[in-house]
């Protein structure tokens, strides 16, 4: 068949690397995709955001199945277009969509079932949030309604910080998305991913993760997009994945369907874990970035099948096969990063790298210029191993990392480190 993937980030890199594996895939092409993908696939200049080009695009290279990366083109109702001119799409409609476009709508449908997560008020209008937080006092969490890009989230630590970020949020600091606000009891534990498919009826967990949101070495320093993850998660053990499938996924996905709006897709539950009890922070309706690199990693070609089967809604009936392996992503961004950083520096040792089922560097965001990969983002490359204990596939993704050449750029030296 020949499939669509539409991104251009890391995450896209490792569904293309999946799913060429997979001998169900005759061509691929990524839209728009990057330089390292354009190593495996063909990429196509195409704005995911344009529903109509997309159609297009999928009739003229007459496309059998398409897999949506990001959020932005399913909050903007990429897959009802698509499937509205008969295209076979993994990734939800844009009213389900909404589990990552409204904080208030993913807490109306938790409050609406009972889904364990953190009480809240939900507020259009400054002084009643200002009331509430100074009836509330600190820690608390104030959150922009909308999207965000991951920045609409502030843990405020003291009542003044949290009253600013009210101020700047309805000041309009992050444009339309924080008009409405959330307003968040702090919870305690420790965070980790749930991903599991979704084909508006039944669902099937495919895997868990961890993520290194702080962008220094001992968790230090401002948030970024994700420095680094692991999977499994180990504090995502069995019986906290089974409580976390039938005391949150379960119900709000039957709470979607309830209200006619069935979920289709990947969802990736953010869960705060506390004395063996998950609590829901977030819903996302894609895969995470850089956690769908070290997913990807442990499930290789099957993601595609369980993909279709997630889109064909035939998950009553799929199995995921796990090997009982661990992969572990490091993300290398461009120095700056969080903050301001340069576009154009030269990566050198890229070729030289290990390419086979225990190593894979993704590109999160390069590009070619006179035959050299170059820097053309933040968060630039994921090298990303897999081994039989979380050491083995941290040492190999480390020995990769020590391999190339980049003075403009940095990671972590501690991915990882929690479950080690
Ligand atoms: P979100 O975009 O909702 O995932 O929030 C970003 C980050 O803020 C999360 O990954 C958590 O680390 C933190 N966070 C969000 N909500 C809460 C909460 N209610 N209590 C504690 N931390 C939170
Ligand atoms: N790594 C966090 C995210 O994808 O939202």
């Amino acid at each position: 068949m020949n499939i669509l993937i539409l991104g251009s980030g890391g995450r896209e890199h490792a569904l293309a690397w999946a799913v060429m594996q997979n001998p169900k895939c005759d061509k691929l092409i990524v839209a728009p995709g990057n330089a390292g993908i354009a190593q495996i696939a063909e990429c196509a200049d195409l704005d995911v955001l344009n529903g109509a080009a997309v159609v297009n695009f999928c009739d003229e290279n007459a496309i059998d199945f398409i897999i949506v990366g990001p959020e932005a083109p399913l909050a903007a109702g990429i897959s009802d277009r698509l499937r509205e001119a008969g295209f076979n799409v993994f990734g939800p409609s844009k009213a389900a969509a909404m589990l990552e476009a409204s904080k208030a709508f993913t807490k109306e449908i938790c409050a609406a079932v009972n889904a364990p997560t953190a009480g809240y008020g939900h507020f259009t209008d400054a002084d009643a949030a200002r009331a509430h937080i100074r009836e509330q006092g600190a820690p608390i969490v104030v959150k922009a309604d909308g999207l965000a890009a991951g920045k609409g989230v502030i843990v405020a630590m003291t009542e003044a910080e949290a009253l600013a970020a009210v101020d700047d949020m309805f000041g309009g600091a992050f444009g339309g998305a924080g008009a409405e606000v959330v307003i968040e009891e702090f919870m305690e534990g420790e965070e980790a991913s749930f991903f599991v498919l979704c084909d508006g009826k039944d669902v099937l967990a495919i895997g868990t993760a961890q993520d290194h949101k702080r962008v220094g070495d001992g968790d230090t320093g401002p948030n970024t997009g994700g420095m680094g993850a692991y999977s499994p998660a180990p504090v995502l053990s069995d019986a906290v994945a089974t409580l976390a499938m039938e005391q949150i996924v379960k119900p709000c996905m039957d709470e979607m369907a309830r209200r006619g709006m069935p979920y289709q897709g990947v969802l990736y539950a953010g869960l705060m874990i506390k004395d063996g009890q998950p609590r829901l922070v977030e819903y996302n309706v894609r895969f995470g970035d850089p956690e769908c690199q070290v997913l990807m990693m442990r499930l290789g070609a099957q993601a595609l099948d369980l993909m279709l089967a997630c889109a064909e809604g035939r998950l009553a009936d799929a199995q995921v096969h796990w090997a009982d392996d661990h992969a572990l992503t490091v993300v290398m961004a461009a120095n700056g990063y969080p903050g301001d950083y340069a576009k154009g520096s030269v990566i050198g040792g890229l070729d030289g790298l290990p390419e086979d089922s225990f190593h894979m560097c993704f590109h999160a965001g390069t590009a070619r210029d006179k035959g050299q990969f170059t820097a053309n983002g933040g968060r630039v490359l994921n090298v990303t191993a897999r081994g039989a204990t979380l050491a083995e596939a941290q040492a190999r993704a480390y020995a990769m990392v020590d391999a190339i050449d980049w003075p403009g750029g940095f990671c972590r030296r501690d991915i990882g480190w929690r479950a080690l």
